[in-house]
């Protein structure tokens, strides 16, 4: 019988340089898109797709995603005091019962290959999840995780988030190449890291959700330092859809890379503009700002 997707692994430990000064003491991760930060997104995309065992791979400086998802008694005993109730359960309810967490380090920054690695003693032989918090999936209806795990489900094999990008940024993204005999089914020939361009076997990249079999770990033990120097997540799917078919799944929706200032700040707009409680005053804020006063600013 096919094995359930129960655990996800969230890669965190990166230094998230790209928002100095904001990430010195800070996890890159618990940067907010208004009041929710980037790793709760993620988590939340997880669990309605069905995880349970919520795998962080963290480094020193990330000691704030423990305390996030853990209870603070402080904060809580103040908030029951003051009779602050809708509060206090949006700080208790972040995880749902039922749902526990565990935290391995990646002593050395190797890479995403290497950081997913890290977190084999805890999956053992079970397919499982990848989430990179960066990469925040907005999807009308079910996340985009949720139909990664039917596809899962449907295919017995890994699956790759997928979305076209302009041919000339091939070099931020895996890259993936369909199987021509017929490319509806998403089925992977090839998954080549961040090639250039002129190399890039298509402009259909790899975006921050995996499933994964356990035989990745095989291919990762041994595949080396790819491209930038370090283990890479793709290479070892280039090597294990030699042996096993890997699909992709190009979601409907956007995906903002909130690694990036912009992608960040479009996320913050967008996000804002649906807040339920700020997003009518924002929406009315950004109306009267003139063409004139945006261009001055
Ligand atoms: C990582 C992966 C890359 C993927 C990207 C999606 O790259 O290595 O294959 O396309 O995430 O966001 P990074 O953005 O960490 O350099």
């Amino acid at each position: 019988m096919l094995k359930k997707v129960t655990k996800a692994v969230f890669p965190v430990a990166g230094m998230g340089t790209r928002f100095l000064p904001a990430t010195k003491a800070s996890p890159k991760e618990m940067l907010p898109i208004v009041d929710i930060p980037l790793i709760q997104y993620a988590v939340e995309e997880a669990i309605a797709a069905g995880i349970t065992q919520l795998i962080f791979v963290t480094s020193s400086s990330k000691r704030a995603i423990e305390d996030h998802f853990d209870s603070n008694f402080e904060l809580e005993s103040k908030l029951e005091e003051r009779g602050k109730l809708d509060m206090l359960s949006i700080v208790k309810d972040i995880l749902p019962p039922g749902v526990s967490c565990a935290y391995v380090r990646q002593p050395n920054q190797l890479g995403l290959g290497h950081a997913v690695l890290c977190a084999q003693s805890l999956i053992g032989d079970e397919p499982f999840a990848v989430l990179l918090a960066d990469d925040l999936i907005d999807c009308e209806g079910p996340y985009c995780l949720e139909r990664m795990v039917d596809m899962y489900q449907s295919t017995a094999s890994s699956v790759i988030a997928a979305q076209r990008v302009s041919p000339d940024e091939t070099h931020k993204y895996g890259i993936m190449a369909l199987d021509e005999r017929d490319p509806s089914t998403g089925c992977l020939r090839d998954i080549v890291e961040k090639p250039k361009p002129s190399e890039a076997p298509s402009n259909l990249a790899a975006v921050g959700r995996y499933i994964l079999t356990p035989k990745i770990f095989q291919h990762l033990a041994v595949i080396g330092r790819g491209a930038g120097g370090e283990i890479q997540l793709t290479d070892a799917i280039s090597k294990m859809l030699k042996e096993e078919d890997v699909f992709a799944y190009q979601f409907h929706g956007v995906r903002y890379d909130c690694g990036s200032k912009l992608g960040y700040l479009q996320a913050t707009v967008n996000y804002a503009l649906r807040h339920p409680e700020v997003g009518e005053e924002f929406r009315a804020y950004l109306s009267s700002l003139t063409l004139q006063e945006l261009c001055e600013i």
